[in-house]
């Protein structure tokens, strides 16, 4: 363990409340060179891309076939994309406020030829566009922090609990707020290898809007049900999420979960390994 991570975990256990939420600049990403970066971090291979296949094994861990699934702030749908790919007797909806990114997501999906996913344009705090009680799994990446304050948080939550069916299933992973902002700096800093400037300090702002544990723990006991559990990276709260039990046995996808593995640069296996280990370490174990 390097130094530098040990000092942001000495911060990270001996302050007490994390620094004061700045919200993200830009909260829904329509600026067209935001988007071009933001989608070009999620391509197979880049800065994205070992998180985002982490979270996909855990989602799929969530789908059974004949399920509507929902993504919200579903962003130019590599992730959404990814799982959709892998569970094609589910139908998908991704939503996202930002047209520009819509787009980007709508020409993945054409050439990718993927034909379970829609596409639709709405606020997360609302859902406006989805009847109560007609989703079987909410699932969502990166995108809480982008949500311009509590208020709007537990306005997505409420909104969560209304569309989903009785039978539940919720899988919402975003960043926690960590205690300093020398640890924000240094995770931007770990981060660093491989990805572009933009990348990082959109990084660094996503970082700086991120819920607290706290927040995200009080709001997920009041909307989400029991069986809602908030999980985060032990020592910091860098990554969070909120999941309800497995719904199905993912082994027979295990393989092609390792091949991707395999396929990825070393410096992308290594965002698996530690959010494997540091979410491990926080008790969610992994999906494969
Ligand atoms: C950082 S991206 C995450 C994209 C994707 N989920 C991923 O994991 O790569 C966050 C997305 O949330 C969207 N967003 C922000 N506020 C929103 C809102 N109120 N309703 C819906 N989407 C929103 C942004 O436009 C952006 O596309």
């Amino acid at each position: 363990m390097d130094s530098g991570l040990l000092r942001a975990i000495f911060r990270e256990i001996t302050i007490k409340q994390p620094f004061e939420r700045i919200p993200e600049p830009a909260l829904v990403m329509e600026e067209q060179q935001s988007v071009a970066s933001y989608a070009d971090s999620a391509a197979q291979g880049q800065a994205l891309s070992g998180t985002h296949l982490y979270h996909c094994a855990q989602m799929c861990a969530l789908i059974k076939p004949g399920d509507v699934v929902l993504d919200i702030g579903c962003g130019p749908a590599a992730l959404l994309l990814q799982v959709a790919r892998l569970n094609p007797r589910a139908e998908f909806i991704g939503m996202d406020l930002s047209q520009n990114m819509l787009e980007v997501a709508r020409e993945a999906c054409h050439q990718q030829g993927i034909d379970n996913v829609q596409l639709i344009e709405d606020d997360m705090t609302r859902l406006s566009m989805i009847a109560d009680r007609s989703v079987d799994v909410v699932i969502s990446s990166m995108a809480l922090h982008h949500l311009e304050n509590l208020g709007q948080l537990e306005g997505t939550f409420r909104n969560i609990s209304r569309v989903l069916r009785n039978d539940r299933a919720i899988y919402l992973n975003d960043f926690g707020r960590l205690k300093s902002i020398e640890s924000v700096d240094y995770f931007v800093q770990r981060a660093s290898d491989g990805a572009d400037a933009d990348t990082l300090l959109d990084y660094r702002n996503s970082l700086l809007a991120a819920f607290s544990l706290e927040e995200f723990q009080t709001l997920a006991a009041s909307y989400l049900g029991p069986c809602a559990k908030v999980y985060s990276t032990a020592f910091s709260p860098l990554m969070m999420v909120i999941r309800t039990p497995k719904r199905r046995c993912v082994k027979v996808m295990k393989p092609e979960f390792r091949r991707r593995y395999s396929a990825l640069p070393a410096s992308r296996q290594a965002d698996v390994n530690q959010l494997r280990l540091f979410l491990r370490l926080g008790g969610l174990a992994s999906a494969f």
